[in-house]
């Protein structure tokens, strides 16, 4: 199982006025913990409560149908290609980068075990568009359209250039390259899927964008490159029962949840570092990043009193970062919390060759560059501690589907708990939306013709 390790978020190790007293403040809010637990446990199945992610695990239909689909259309493609943004993106992405070999897009077919090459387009940069068609046969690139909403402009615009091409391409035959993941009902995405006759995925009522990784969203592009989804199930099922432990002493997301909301409202560390000592686990980051701002940054409470809380959090990787931020970390103002993520055992062991011994480098030679990525987390974390800036440190055995499984899982039940402590509905995003509807406006979307001239008369005072 996945580790926690606060130690050094505790007074004792760094000190009263930034660490918490962390047994005593796991024994003050035992009881808010249990409720909390209990009360997600409960509501999950309730229409409404944008819980259902807490089953996706559990969906063995929406494996079956993934698993069909992948096997169906295997040696067909030598691309996968992503249309899809924010939540529709990330967790796809994270998930792959961890899980393939790494430089999987540079490997030779026979490398990559006759499973395609995978490219995810999460932006609308015409240059970076335009440069990946240039490079990409279309006619052997299967293009993946996931949106929870059906409409997003950015994800809509990529779809309308994709098809024209293949269209032009294939004539009647590009439906064939394109499969689409979307919400039952709601946008415009599902009508033109019905009617173009593209197969379709659907995500199911009450996932939000952010908290799909795990629905058809996710596992369709991690099936078509290869990866086993059963023992990425496998990850999250054992992690699920492990959290349903109600006692905080037992319950590793609920103990992170409430470090970081304690830590935030009791002790001023306003930002979150979430920093995994592997570059396969760098999207990772920004998978937390967007899953923990956009759930618990919000104007106003449960209650409607106006709040404007949120951590904010920031992406890292380490070693690399050490050299970037974490002179801000250790001298700059001590307001972060900082998440390390260690990796027991990394698939290799790769030696540093004993040469250059009489030089000032000779000190590496016969170590290996995991003792070295080790040592410097290590260093890290207790300079950090020397400055009495927290951190907490979470430790996977290796990377694989398991693990993966467990750890975006865990990350995602911290995040709930923590909307429940901060008494903020964690699954809303009116932030993300007024941005959605004013880009529909500009762009001169019907029915937003009032914002529209609302956005002009603003636009042109500023
Ligand atoms: O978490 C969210 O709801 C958002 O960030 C969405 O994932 C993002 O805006 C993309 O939305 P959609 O999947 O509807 O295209």
């Amino acid at each position: 199982m996945l580790e926690l390790n606060y130690r050094n978020a505790d007074a004792v190790v760094i000190g009263e006025e930034n660490g918490l007293n962390i047994e005593e403040e796991f024994n003050n809010y035992k009881d808010t913990i249990t409720h909390i637990i209990a009360d997600l446990n409960k509501r999950k199945d309730k229409p409404g409560q944008w819980l259902q992610w807490m089953n996706l695990g559990y969906s063995e239909e929406t494996v079956w149908y993934v698993k069909e689909f992948a096997s169906m259309v295997e040696g067909r493609f030598d691309n996968i290609l992503v249309l899809g943004i924010g939540g529709s993106a990330l967790g796809g992405l994270a998930v792959t980068e961890a899980l393939l070999k790494p430089y999987w897009n540079l490997l030779t077919k026979e490398e990559r075990n006759n499973f395609p090459r995978i490219f995810f387009l999460d932006n609308i940069d015409p240059d970076s568009i335009n440069g990946l068609l240039s490079i990409l046969d279309l006619k052997k690139t299967l293009v993946n359209v996931i949106t929870k909403s059906g409409s997003t402009a950015e994800t809509m615009a990529q779809y309308m250039v994709l098809k024209d091409l293949l269209e032009k391409e294939l004539g009647d035959d590009y439906r064939k390259n394109i499969v689409v993941t979307t919400d039952k009902n709601v946008g415009i995405l599902k009508q033109l899927a019905d009617q173009e006759g593209y197969k379709t995925f659907i995500i199911p009522d009450d996932v939000g964008g952010r908290f799909s990784v795990f629905s058809a969203v996710g596992l369709l592009p991690m099936a078509l490159v290869g990866l086993d989804i059963d023992e990425i199930t496998n990850g999250i099922k054992d992690m699920d029962l492990a959290l349903k432990n109600i006692d905080i002493h037992q319950n590793i997301a609920a103990q992170n949840a409430l470090i970081h909301y304690l830590m935030d409202t009791k002790k001023g560390k306003k930002l979150s570092v979430m920093m995994p000592y592997s570059s396969r686990l760098k999207y990772v980051s920004d998978w937390y990043v967007q899953l923990w701002a956009e759930s618990l940054g919000k104007e106003y409470d449960r209650n409607g009193n106006k709040v404007n809380v949120g951590p904010t959090p920031i992406k890292s990787v380490g070693a690399t970062d050490q050299h970037s931020q974490i002179q801000l970390y250790n001298e700059g103002p001590n307001d972060k919390l900082i998440n390390f993520i260690r990796v027991k055992e990394f698939d290799t062991v790769l030696e540093i060759p004993k040469i250059f011994e009489y030089t000032g480098i000779g000190y590496l030679g016969g170590k290996t560059i995991n003792d070295l990525i080790n040592a410097e987390a290590d260093a890290t974390k207790v300079t950090l501690s020397d400055h009495s800036r927290p951190t907490v440190t979470i430790t996977l055995p290796k990377i694989n589907g398991y693990y993966m499984g467990q750890l975006l899982y865990m990350l995602e039940v911290q995040t709930a708990i923590a909307g429940e402590l901060y008494n903020i509905d964690t699954f809303n995003q009116p932030g993300v939306e007024q941005a959605k509807n004013y880009t529909y406006a500009l762009m001169g979307r019907s029915g937003y013709e009032d914002s529209a001239k609302q956005l002009q008369e603003k636009m042109a005072t500023v």
